[in-house]
């Protein structure tokens, strides 16, 4: 397949475009580096664009036969404060993405969701039976977009997969690519930020959950793994299946407190940490249940907690190292 990968100069998007292309497929990425970086994207063919740019957008859509769309913004508590910033970039941009994959005759596109769709889930682990009800407007942008890619399919025949991802984490094995935010909120990588002294510390955010040892539980799973399901998902539409929406984790949490632990353990230093109360909103356990995508894309997540964070270490150093390098 030719695949657009819009996005693909960001975190996730760039392991699934190294993915596909271990896969066969041809891959081209769209990316207007609000928050990418030109060298995740290196290797491929970048065109750099918005995807508000219709023009530019339709010029590259019609040299593909499917996408996977990344681009989003994606940070919670901004979207709380910024709301229309979320509405504009990931419902009104991504809607114009949507309408002209089908003006330029694509007819599959992978979609980036979220867990953040549930809201506070009410049983765990979370099946996708669970009501989506969002608790923030970032919950709320990518539900709507599984609404779109819905009705899009019952009247034009759009397939489609959501995949609603729960805590992506870890880098490629190679140590080439890997997670760059800017801010960094993400627990692994700010934990390893603090233990290497690049970060003051590590803010806790609360210790009295109703959890085995007071701290958040949360489902890590592999960027790789994640990338492995995308294009699994896109092979499964190209031989005639049906759109889908499916969790992908690992189906295992784990608390906070143990992934500072494991942390410690790969890396050999210390993390310092400041106790800090709840976050608003923060539910206590998010687990998956991804029987689901086990069962109609014949995956589940290989990589363990300790790949994740060994991955993340490598990763890290690789970049300091690159930092300092002339
Ligand atoms: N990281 C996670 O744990 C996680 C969890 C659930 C869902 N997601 C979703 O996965 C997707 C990728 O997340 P990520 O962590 O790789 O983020 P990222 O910020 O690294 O990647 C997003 C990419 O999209 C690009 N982009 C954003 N708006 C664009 C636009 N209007 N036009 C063109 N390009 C645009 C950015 O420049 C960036 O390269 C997002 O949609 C996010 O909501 C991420």
């Amino acid at each position: 397949m030719i695949v657009l990968v819009v996005g693909g100069a960001g975190y996730i998007g760039s392991h699934a475009a190294r993915t596909l292309r271990q896969r066969g497929h041809d891959v081209m990425i769209y990316d207007n580096l609000s928050t990418g970086h030109e060298f995740l994207a290196s290797g491929f063919e970048l065109v750099r664009g918005d995807i508000a740019d219709l023009v530019k957008l339709s010029a590259a859509l019609r040299r593909v036969d499917s996408v996977m769309h990344f681009a989003a913004h994606a940070y919670v508590g901004e979207s709380v404060e910024n709301p229309r910033k979320y509405f504009r970039n990931n419902v009104e941009s991504g809607l114009a993405l949507l309408n002209a994959c089908l003006d330029c005759g694509v007819r599959r596109v992978i979609f980036s969701s979220t867990c953040a769709v549930y809201g506070i889930p009410v049983k765990i682990p979370i099946s996708e039976k669970n009501p989506r009800q969002p608790v923030n407007p970032y919950g709320v942008t990518k539900l709507f977009f599984e609404n779109a890619l819905e009705a899009y399919d019952r009247a034009y025949g759009l397939r489609f997969a959501s995949l609603r991802y729960f805590n992506a984490a870890g880098a490629d094995e190679s140590g080439e690519i890997g997670e760059v935010h800017d801010p960094e909120t993400h627990l692994i990588p700010s934990a390893l930020l603090a233990a290497t002294g690049a970060r003051r510390e590590l803010e806790l955010f609360g210790t009295d959950y109703p959890t085995p040892d007071g701290t958040c539980i949360r489902d890590y799973i592999h960027v790789n793994d994640l990338a492995d399901a995308h294009v699994l998902a896109l092979e499964h539409l190209a031989r005639g299946a049906d759109s889908m929406a499916v969790n992908l984790g690992a189906g295992r949490g784990y608390s906070v407190k143990e992934v500072l632990t494991k942390i410690e353990e790969v890396s050999g230093l210390k993390v310092p940490v400041r106790l800090a109360g709840r976050r608003a909103g923060d539910p206590p356990a998010l687990v998956a249940d991804p029987s689901l995508a086990e069962k109609l894309l014949r995956w589940k997540a290989m990589r363990t907690l300790d790949d994740i964070v060994a991955t993340a270490w490598k990763w890290m150093q690789r970049q300091s190292t690159r930092a300092l390098s002339p």
